[in-house]
């Protein structure tokens, strides 16, 4: 019978055993390298972005063989984007995934050159899979643009600016959301739409926005009541830092109505599909419901 822990801790198994084979394929030197970048994968974390894409594939029809390597390389850049995200002169974050951030154990400097290591070596990985075919090289390619300049790195500037200015602007917040933390999302249930030859890429992609969106809006809400036991990470920084959130710009009565909406908007998305989408509707009650 169908739980939906069991098929999350399914795909959570298949995911860890290609992370597994990486960590032997990896071993850098000097051996600083390989730890730091080795202590924040291992950290643990919810691997949310790998579930959704093999899931994804399997809706698809797509083989997990031919996904795995995607799904690894947006781990990869997501790690790296919290390793930098947690510095001093960024969110200055002592915590991440429970134990103390990656740069309060290795340094500011070890820990930049961790998140490049990883960075760098996600693109490895993907260049290696454009060689299979022209829509592996399209998926690859939309990765990188949702990782990029015009996507999350965007909208991780944008948070820093608004910080750094005092701004309060509706559009900048939507535009940091959108991009620092949507198009990641994006990236893992579009990424098998593409291999699949464009299948369903609309319609995926737009379910990825909408679910990156209430991914923020809960990871802003968690910020202001959350408890370190279950995020593994310091509550209440988004206002000691001045950030511009959704919950510094609405309040969480006005947060919760709206995580509703786009709970609501996710799932009429889904319904458009063909194919059994039950796991995805859970996924969007979990975003919406977790504590972690
Ligand atoms: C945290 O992402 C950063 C945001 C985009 C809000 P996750 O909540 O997915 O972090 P982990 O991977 O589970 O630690
Ligand atoms: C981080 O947003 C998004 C990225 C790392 C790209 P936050 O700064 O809100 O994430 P947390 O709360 O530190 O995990
Ligand atoms: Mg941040
Ligand atoms: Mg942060
Ligand atoms: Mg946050």
């Amino acid at each position: 019978m169908y739980t939906f822990k069991d098929k999350y801790g399914e795909y959570l198994s298949l995911f860890e055993s290609r992370l597994e084979r990486f960590y032997d394929e990896l071993k850098c030197s000097p051996q600083i390298l390989d730890d730091s970048i080795k202590y924040s994968l291992k950290s643990g974390g919810k691997r949310v972005r790998p579930v959704l894409m093999l899931a994804c594939a399997e809706l698809l029809g797509v083989k997990i063989s031919d996904v795995e390597d995607f799904a690894l390389a947006l781990e990869l850049i997501h790690t790296y984007s919290l390793i930098h995200d947690d510095l001093p002169e960024m969110d200055n974050d002592d915590f991440r995934r429970g134990r103390p951030s990656n740069h309060k154990v290795f340094g500011v400097g070890n820990a930049v050159l961790a998140g490049d290591g990883l960075l760098n070596t996600a693109y490895y990985i993907l260049f290696e899979k454009c060689s299979e075919g022209a829509n592996f090289a399209d998926a690859a390619k939309f990765m990188c643009g949702c990782a990029g300049v015009h996507g999350m790195i965007a909208g991780q500037s944008a948070d820093l600016y608004c910080a750094e200015k005092a701004i309060k602007d509706r559009q900048m917040l939507d535009f940091i959301v959108e991009n620092k933390t949507g198009r990641l999302i994006s990236a893992a249930v579009a990424v098998p739409a593409i291999i699949a030859g464009g299948k369903n890429f609309i319609e995926l992609n737009q379910f990825g926005e909408d679910l990156g969106r209430l991914f923020q809006i809960v990871d802003d809400i968690l910020d202001e009541e959350g408890k370190f036991a279950k995020l593994g990470k310091t509550s209440g920084k988004d206002k000691s830092e001045g950030k511009l959130t959704y919950v510094t710009y609405y309040g969480l009565e006005q947060c919760r109505v709206y995580a509703d909406i786009l709970s609501d908007k996710c799932l009429a998305l889904l319904d458009g599909l063909d194919g059994d989408v039950q796991f995805l509707r859970d996924v969007v009650s979990f975003v919406r419901y977790r504590e972690e």
